[in-house]
């Protein structure tokens, strides 16, 4: 079984600060989004890769092997240009899977058994990397003083990859107020779809600000 990957690569980031779009910035010699590609290339269950790519700059994007998408205004826009893509290429066998370019250590073990569930669960519409909470999380009111505390065996943190019966996401991202969404999950949930969660390894971080490329570097170096 293979399925489509789609590594959504377009936005501009901001919070890194280093002046161009996050994706190509570099890390352990390669651009950031190269290390998700590699993954996904390695992973036994994808069988192609669509990047979506800041408008314009789909020349910097020099990868082999991968189709190049220009993103949207926000990363579910991105998302959306990419399901179209994959429909325009009739390129649907029925799933696919979502990745943040800024998740460069993703494991190609982690797409694989995330395929592999949601493959063999057919009361789930989606599967999505996430890690148990270790730090205690409290609701805050308007005025900043705490509310409550949550329970925290009853709280996950999500992280990308993501996959979904494609049907699905599509329905819920024509149905969805793309704009507001933070993850494509929350869409699917939103149209009524049941989402499962795999653990994730501890590892998958997210570059978001400068220290996170510094921590991607060291891990990097470390499982070299
Ligand atoms: N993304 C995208 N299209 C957008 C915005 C984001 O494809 N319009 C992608 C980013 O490239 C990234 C992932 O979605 O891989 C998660 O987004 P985030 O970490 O917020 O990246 P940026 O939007 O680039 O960063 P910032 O919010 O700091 O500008
Ligand atoms: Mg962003």
């Amino acid at each position: 079984m293979g399925v489509p990957a789609l590594i959504v690569a377009a936005g501009s980031g901001q919070r890194l600060g280093a002046g161009g779009p996050k994706a190509l910035v570099e890390l352990g010699g390669r651009p950031l989004y190269a290390w998700s590609v590699d993954a996904f290339r390695r992973a036994d269950h994808i069988d192609r890769i669509y990047v979506t790519v800041p408008p314009g700059l789909a020349d910097r994007f020099t990868e082999a092997g991968i189709v190049t998408v220009d993103g949207g205004e926000t990363r579910s826009h991105s998302v959306a240009n990419g399901l179209a893509a994959i429909a325009d290429a009739d390129d649907d066998p029925g799933m696919i899977v979502v990745h943040d370019a800024a998740r460069p250590l993703v494991s190609p073990a982690l797409i694989d058994a995330a395929v592999i569930g949601l493959d063999s669960d057919p009361e789930l519409h989606a599967l999505i990397a996430g890690s148990p909470m270790t730090d205690t999380v409290k609701r805050l009111g308007g005025d900043g003083v705490v509310i409550e505390t949550l329970d925290r065996s009853e709280l996950v943190s999500v992280q990308t990859p993501q996959v979904f019966r494609t049907e699905i996401l599509r329905r819920a991202m024509d149905a969805g107020d793309l704009a507001a969404a933070t993850d494509d999950a929350s869409l699917v949930e939103l149209a009524g779809g049941s989402v499962g969660v795999i653990e994730s390894p501890s590892g998958n971080i997210k570059v978001t600000v400068p220290g996170d490329l510094d921590l991607a570097a060291l891990l990097l170096e470390r499982d070299r």
